[in-house]
């Protein structure tokens, strides 16, 4: 077991900070613009875990994923000779900026010091049809500080998926959750596969970084998890209240099974709500899923994000 704790962070170039903030904002994150850099966080410890400069044109400028330790940044760092160097953001900490086979920069980060947990939008317990935990109480809402937890995962448009998740398993650990694998001219074809942190026993998402094997590269979206289903819905219609652009949803997704919600920024980027997606360990393996695994849902509506 090597490699990383989770993905930390996304970092863009937009054209209107300020647009990107009220965005942000909207959409739930606490955010902070510090010397030109706007600093989104959610209410885990991460200080940052969405970052943003302005730019004449818009770019998906690095993904940030946090190193199980600091042997483990040298581990990593050491693989392509790259620079541990002073992390110089809020929290610290150390930082190596690699660069995947696509030319996407890959920041590898430890020992950056957590703030403080912030109010988690709690709620009492659900009455559903089958089991009722809520007796003789009406439902009650924790006023949280912000409405989004984390980053949980990032979809990368990939040149060559076999080529890139070599260098991403060398370096990260990553493993393979579901590779998407069709039949061409009777030849297994892979589309891409959701990988996952190896962390052993512990059990995390399902995904952290979903490649599509799409013979170019590009961003596709970001992931970020809320409390739970009353939120999701409430950031549903906070955003859509506010003028922002829908994209894709609600729905629930057959491959990590996250409730998801998706979004388009003022720049365009895909950003996603979710909540009550699958968790594995080591143990789960790695599994092959069909096109129509991927397309489906369990419940949600037709099509695809970002059409
Ligand atoms: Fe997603």
């Amino acid at each position: 077991m090597t490699g990383i704790k989770d993905v930390l962070y996304v970092r863009f170039c937009v054209t209107d900070l300020q647009a990107q903030q009220k965005f942000l904002d909207d959409f739930g994150f606490q955010t902070r613009i510090d010397d030109g850099l706007l600093m989104a966080r959610g209410t885990d410890g991460s200080p940052y875990i969405y970052l943003a400069e302005e730019a004449s044109e818009p770019a998906f400028v690095s993904v940030g994923f946090a190193a199980e330790s600091e042997a483990a940044l040298r581990d990593i760092a050491a693989i392509d000779g790259t620079p541990i160097e002073p992390n110089p953001l809020s929290g610290g900490g150390l930082i190596a900026r690699l660069t995947d086979p696509n030319g996407f920069s890959v920041e590898v980060v430890a020992d950056i010091a957590d703030s403080s947990l912030l109010t988690v939008a709690g709620r009492s317990g659900f009455n559903d049809g089958v089991e009722k935990q809520r007796l003789g109480e009406r439902v009650a809402f924790a006023a949280p500080e912000c409405l989004v937890k984390r980053l949980g995962h990032v979809v990368l448009m990939v040149n060559d998926f076999g080529e890139t998740f070599a260098w991403y398993q060398r370096r990260l650990g990553l493993l393979i959750s579901d590779e998407i694998v069709m039949d061409k001219d009777g030849q297994e074809q892979s589309l891409g596969s959701f990988t996952r942190c190896n962390r052993g026993e512990e059990y995390v998402d399902h995904h952290t970084v979903f490649f599509i094997n799409a013979g170019h590269a590009d961003f596709n979206h970001a992931a970020f998890e809320v409390a739970n289903w009353d939120v999701l819905m409430q950031s549903h219609y906070l955003l859509k209240k506010a003028g922002h652009q829908h994209s894709f949803g609600v729905g629930k997704h057959i491959l990590g099974s996250q409730t998801f919600d998706y979004w388009k920024d003022p720049n365009g980027f895909m950003l996603e709500h979710f909540t009550d997606g699958d968790l594995f360990n080591e143990s789960f393996g790695s599994h092959k899923r069909s096109p129509a695994d991927l397309m489906g849902t369990h419940w949600g509506p037709d099509g695809m994000p970002g059409q």
